[in-house]
């Protein structure tokens, strides 16, 4: 289907943090590249996005910090905003929801489904804090497990041993919030019948998206199909946030989840009059870009809303994202475990395109993906700048140099079979951006577009122009080869600046700059034309596209990580927290930690068969070409073993050096990666991924047997 218009949407970000490489990675890089896209196709499309600036983390914060919620959201607002303009992400409107508008709207859209009776009024007791005089939404409640007995269990779940909880199951539950045991006090809510839109839900989805809705976004919402869906309370006692517009409702606002994604209707409203042509047209695709833990929100309850308020265009598409870990470690704001993008843009000033180039390559598409200083100092020294920006430079150099800083001239006699394979393959790439970017296959995108410098590379080395210009007896018949392949690989330099502008709008415009063309050029139909600069045009100088990243810079960002302290270890900044404030509100499959099965039973003797020794990493490095393997050398008290790990995604050889750790010493040796792995090193697993050494609590002799 041709659609008239595009509404692309961005999921709100808390305005109770700045934001990190993994909002960019997970959504708002793949939406900003899709518009500019769309843009350059001169199609009609605009860009929503704004803070979501209500909801129980940002008052929490407002009271660690003493200050009040508005003070909270207006510094991070600034903060977000300005980070997203600097990065280049280009949204039409970057509004928020404490602003009038986004109130009237929100208001005027539950009292619409309050008019039409669709709200089922319930009463029901929960946790109060009557220090802080507030509700407590599970995850503010703290408590000891009883299934493992961990003293620092949340009221939704606890992280020592992965269970789910509520919180009636903890023992001693206390506030998080003042440490007072909390009562239980009743409260009356509204609950919207999410029911009711089960079989519409499951024919909208799982009939109508198998196709066109990435696994991950399907599976997920299939399966909360699949284990049916219940009435959900719609609205909270707070005093932040939107007043529920009905008159026994004080001290009740509406819940976060409802309002925010009505934010996108009431930033559209305020970027434009033609607000409901877009919103209200069945010729709009409508596109929601969001991170994985955002799913169930975009694709069940909002559709829901929409559905029940009526009149409005429901998503064509949710292109969701898995999340981005940092060096091996879940990323996370509260543990301060995070690359900030306004600190890169500090410590990387006019690298913006660097960390989009690295980010969209390595982006969490279809899995968790991991960011490492060393990966992104490998890709823009290996890739971007080895590729892309050498080519550039390399034609800018040699146009200087053998064709007088002119665009060339093209003798069509000499042109070669090469030559027009070239061009064909110009035109072959196009055709592969556009399906990958229409696709949401971002990184096949961009890697299409490195793989079409890569080609440059190897036609301008194939003709080895600078040797030609060496044999003066040849002279007119080698400069018309010369001025060819000069003049073919400009073109190309065009085509490749129009291509990669969607990703790296950045690095488009200084070439565009450096061709001296004006912005119209980069429109998206003149790629594959080989007329785009005009012979006898003169050309800027050379001047290199992308630097380097140094070891130093990278070192200094890991020790910066390392030294990340604790910022705020209370549970309550944790973003979670919405999704889990009710009772009867479900966690996403992924967001559980599992714990795995027991194994069938062994006997003494199968056991007392193993070796298990007590030694001490001396030494650890990383084993070349393997992502996740680390080379130890453990000293066992009567010898040095050599073991080579799987761990190498969550720690770096210089972390665990020293470290005492349990190794099974009599098992089978084996190679790996051509390396004599002599034994295994025990680790425990947390359901959330997390690798933690099994060692001694206090240091043992090297060698000893542990049994
Ligand atoms: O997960 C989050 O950061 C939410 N603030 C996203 C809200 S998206 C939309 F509904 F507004
Ligand atoms: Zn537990």
């Amino acid at each position: 289907m041709d659609f008239k218009r595009y509404l692309i949407t961005a999921a709100l970000p808390y305005a109770n943090g700045p934001v990190h490489i993994g909002h960019l990675a997970g959504c708002y890089l793949p939406a900003d590249i899709y518009v500019r896209y769309q843009r350059v196709r001169k199609r009609d499309v605009k860009f929503i996005c704004g803070s979501d600036e209500h909801g129980v983390p940002i008052t929490i914060r407002a009271m660690k910090e003493g200050v009040s919620p508005q003070d909270v959201v207006d510094k991070y607002h600034k903060i977000i905003k300005d980070s997203f303009a600097e990065m280049g992400i280009s949204f039409d409107i970057f509004s928020r929801t404490s602003n009038q508008i986004h109130h009237d709207t929100a208001q005027a859209f539950f009292t619409k489904l309050y008019d039409a009776g669709l709200f089922e009024e319930r009463e029901s007791e929960q946790y109060y804090d009557e220090a802080k005089q507030m509700f407590l939404a599970d995850r503010y409640i703290v408590g000891t497990c009883p299934i493992c007995g961990n003293d620092g269990a949340y009221g939704d779940q606890c992280e020592k041993c992965g269970s789910s909880l509520t919180p009636e199951m903890l023992l001693n539950p206390r506030s998080a919030l003042s440490s007072s045991a909390p009562v239980k006090k009743m409260t009356k809510h509204w609950y919207f019948p999410l029911n009711k839109y089960e079989e519409w839900l499951k024919e909208w989805i799982v009939e109508g998206k198998k196709d066109s809705w990435k696994p991950n976004v399907y599976g997920q919402c299939k399966s909360w199909l699949d284990n049916g869906l219940h009435p959900r309370a719609m609205t909270r006692d707070s005093t932040w946030g939107v007043p529920v517009p009905v008159a026994d409702a004080k001290g009740k606002v509406l819940y976060v989840w409802f309002d925010a994604p009505i934010g996108y209707i009431s930033a559209t409203k305020e970027l434009t009059n033609q607000w409901s042509d877009y919103w209200k047209s069945e010729d709009t695709k409508l596109v929601h870009f969001i991170g994985k833990d955002n799913i169930v929100f975009h694709c069940i309850i909002f559709p829901a809303m929409l559905k029940a308020h009526g009149g409005f265009v429901l998503p064509e598409n949710v292109p969701a994202n898995e999340f981005l870990n940092l060096e091996g470690r879940k990323i996370s704001t509260s543990r301060n475990w995070a690359v900030w993008v306004d600190e890169y843009l500090k410590d990387f000033p006019d690298q913006q395109d660097a960390l989009r180039y690295v980010l969209c390559a390595n982006a969490p598409e279809s899995k968790d993906n991991d960011f490492t200083w060393k990966d992104f100092q490998d890709r823009v020294n290996n890739e971007l700048s080895a590729i892309l920006g050498n080519f550039e430079n390399r034609v800018f150099v040699l146009m200087h140099k053998l064709c007088k800083g002119r665009v060339p001239p093209v003798d069509p006699e000499f042109v070669t079979d090469a030559d027009k394979a070239l061009m064909l393959e110009i035109q072959q790439t196009k055709a592969r951006v556009e399906a990958a970017i229409e696709g949401y296959k971002f990184r096949d995108g961009l890697a299409e577009v490195i793989d079409l410098a890569r080609k440059g590379n190897k036609y301008l080395q194939d003709n080895a122009p600078w040797s030609l210009a060496k044999t003066p007896e040849l002279q007119t018949e080698n400069q018309k080869r010369i001025d060819i392949c000069i003049h073919i690989c400009l073109q190309l330099t065009a085509n490749i600046a129009i291509l990669i502008n969607p990703f790296l709008p950045h690095t488009a415009t200084k070439m565009r700059k450096k061709m001296k063309v004006v912005e119209r050029m980069l429109d998206w139909e003149n790629a594959g034309r080989m007329d785009l600069l005009k012979t006898n045009y003169p050309l800027l100088a050379p001047e290199l596209l992308f630097r380097k990243i140094e070891d130093a810079e990278v070192a200094q960002q890991v020790e910066k990580l390392k030294n990340t302290l604790p910022v705020d270890t209370t549970p309550a900044m944790e973003q979670p927290t919405e999704q889990t404030a009710t009772p009867e509100a479900a966690v996403t499959a992924d967001a559980i930690p599992t714990i795995a099965p027991q194994k069938p039973e062994i006997t003494i003797d199968e056991f007392a068969k193993m070796d298990l020794r007590a030694g001490t990493i001396v030494a650890a490095e990383k084993v070349a070409k393997a992502d996740k393997l680390l080379k130890l050398e453990i000293d066992l008290g009567f010898e040095v073993r050599t073991v080579v790990s799987g761990i190498a995604m969550h720690f770096t050889p210089e972390e665990i050096i020293g470290k005492q750790v349990t190794v099974v010493a009599n098992l089978a040796p084996r190679k790996m990666r051509g390396i004599e792995s002599k034994g295994m090193i025990l680790m425990a697993q947390n359901g959330d991924g997390k690798l933690i050494f099994v060692s001694p609590v206090t240091t043992a002799d090297n060698g000893s047997e542990v049994r």
